[in-house]
């Protein structure tokens, strides 16, 4: 089937099989900061926007975004860089394989969510696993993240 769509503010059109999943018609269309952990939904790794909200590219059919905006770590150059700054200081960054879609979720909270708590920041993210760092200095980095956008937006 024909897949028209919308990724990272541009039009296009790409040929799909009816039961491809997003992760794969993503790929296969060059956009490999997604990436594929568990392939069942439970890790996160595959995380994009769907018109501004996370959901899993392992467990969406590409179908299922015809006519939507799809955004991938691509869209968000600026934001990314200076997450992975913050990251970096409190060593929470090492394989940096979970970090495409652990930082869309990051942006994605910060568009719902204003001046969240600990809790709710941990929440929000309770879907996106990392096996090699440890949450507290994560969460430490998303806080210190969320004072310099605000700071910036000022
Ligand atoms: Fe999609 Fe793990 S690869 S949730």
């Amino acid at each position: 089937m024909l897949l028209t769509t919308t990724i990272n503010n541009r039009k296009k059109e790409l040929l799909i099989k009816d039961d491809e999943y997003l992760v794969d018609t993503l790929r296969n269309a060059g956009y490999l900061s997604v990436k594929r952990g568990c392939d069942t939904g439970a890790c996160g790794l595959c995380t994009v926007l769907l018109n501004g909200s996370p959901i899993l590219s392992c467990s969406t059919l590409s179908a299922r975004v015809q006519g939507k905006e799809i955004s991938t770590i691509e869209n968000f150059p600026k934001e990314a860089k200076l997450f992975a700054s913050f990251m970096t200081q409190e060593g929470a960054e090492q394989c940096g394989f979970c970090s495409p879609g652990f930082t869309l979720t990051v942006i994605a909270m910060m568009n719902e969510l204003k001046n969240p708590t600990d809790d709710e920041i941990m929440h929000y993210l309770n879907g996106n696993l990392c096996r090699c760092s440890g949450y507290v200095s994560q969460l430490r980095a998303i806080k210190n993240f969320m004072e310099a956008i605000k700071n910036e937006n000022c």
